[in-house]
């Protein structure tokens, strides 16, 4: 798939990092562990649904500079398998951000040629919650410029034992040879299939360095970049250092790389 131009109007970002784009020196596809708004919201003495709230403006602004430096995918890990575990009042805070998240990006989605794409064990996730982002998937499905990926309900062990289950079910039917599974036959039975690539770059913010069950399998080959900013203060700025990190980085998937001498 070709990659997406850099859009040309993007005053506002750094000259170095419109440099990088031009180079073609940005990764392709950023994940990001969103984590620290409950911590931000208790340091300010408020309830941690307003760093969920602030951490929703967050994403609206990471989303809005990814696409315009040409980023073909972002990916969310915005709820869990495991943050079913949190108060009721916690996650139903989490779950209405999303579906007013939805309401209110459409626009800007169209716009900005974005397209929506919800990743994860969907079924759990309530009506309304399925109703919104099955409208948005539908409404942005031909868009091309880049791809929104949020990972909802969302577990990467329980994603690999998802997709074994399918092939296993294809193998138990006899449409399946075992000996036919390789990487890329796996790949597709993962929810992260409609994605075009695997993460090059994934960020956690507030200073925690785990993967914490995010997409295990594709994570093989990414560069990991930790920041000790929360998610509610990470905006343009800390997402520029992260992508000027990136670019130092050298990347060699199991090679000897560039440098190397024969
Ligand atoms: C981790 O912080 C963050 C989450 C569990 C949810 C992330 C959700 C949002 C940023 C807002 C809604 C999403 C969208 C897409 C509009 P934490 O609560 O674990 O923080 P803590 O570790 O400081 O307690």
């Amino acid at each position: 798939m070709a990659r997406p131009e850099p859009t040309a109007a993007a005053p506002d970002l750094d000259a170095r990092l419109r440099m990088l784009a031009l180079e073609g020196r940005l990764p392709r596809h950023v994940a990001i562990i969103m984590d620290g708004n409950g911590r931000w919201a208790q340091a300010r003495s408020q309830p941690r649904e307003q760093g969920h709230r602030v951490g929703a403006e967050s994403v609206r602004s990471i989303t809005r500079m990814a696409r315009q430096l040409g980023l073909e995918t972002l990916t969310l890990y915005a709820f869990s398998e495991q943050n079913w575990s949190r108060p009721k009042t916690e996650v139903e805070a989490l779950l209405s951000l999303l579906v007013e998240f939805l309401t209110s990006e459409l626009p800007e989605m169209r716009r900005t040629d974005i397209r929506l794409q919800a990743i994860g064990n969907l079924a759990k996730m309530p009506l309304p919650v399925r109703m919104g982002l099955e409208t948005t998937m539908a409404a942005t499905r031909a868009h091309r410029s880049m791809t929104l990926a949020l990972c909802l309900s969302y577990g990467g062990r329980e994603e690999i034992v998802h997709a074994a289950r399918m092939l296993a079910r294809q193998v138990a039917k006899g449409e399946l040879r075992p000996d036919d599974i390789d990487e890329a036959r796996f790949e597709q039975q993962l929810w992260t299939a409609p994605l075009a690539s695997p993460p090059d770059l994934i960020i956690r913010t507030s200073g925690e360095q785990r993967l914490s069950n995010f997409l295990c399998w594709q994570s093989a080959y990414s560069e990991f970049y930790f920041t000790p900013v929360e998610w509610p203060d990470f905006r343009e700025d800390a997402f520029a250092a992260a992508l000027i990190e990136y670019a130092r980085r050298e990347r060699r998937f199991g090679g000897l790389g560039a440098g190397a001498k024969g």
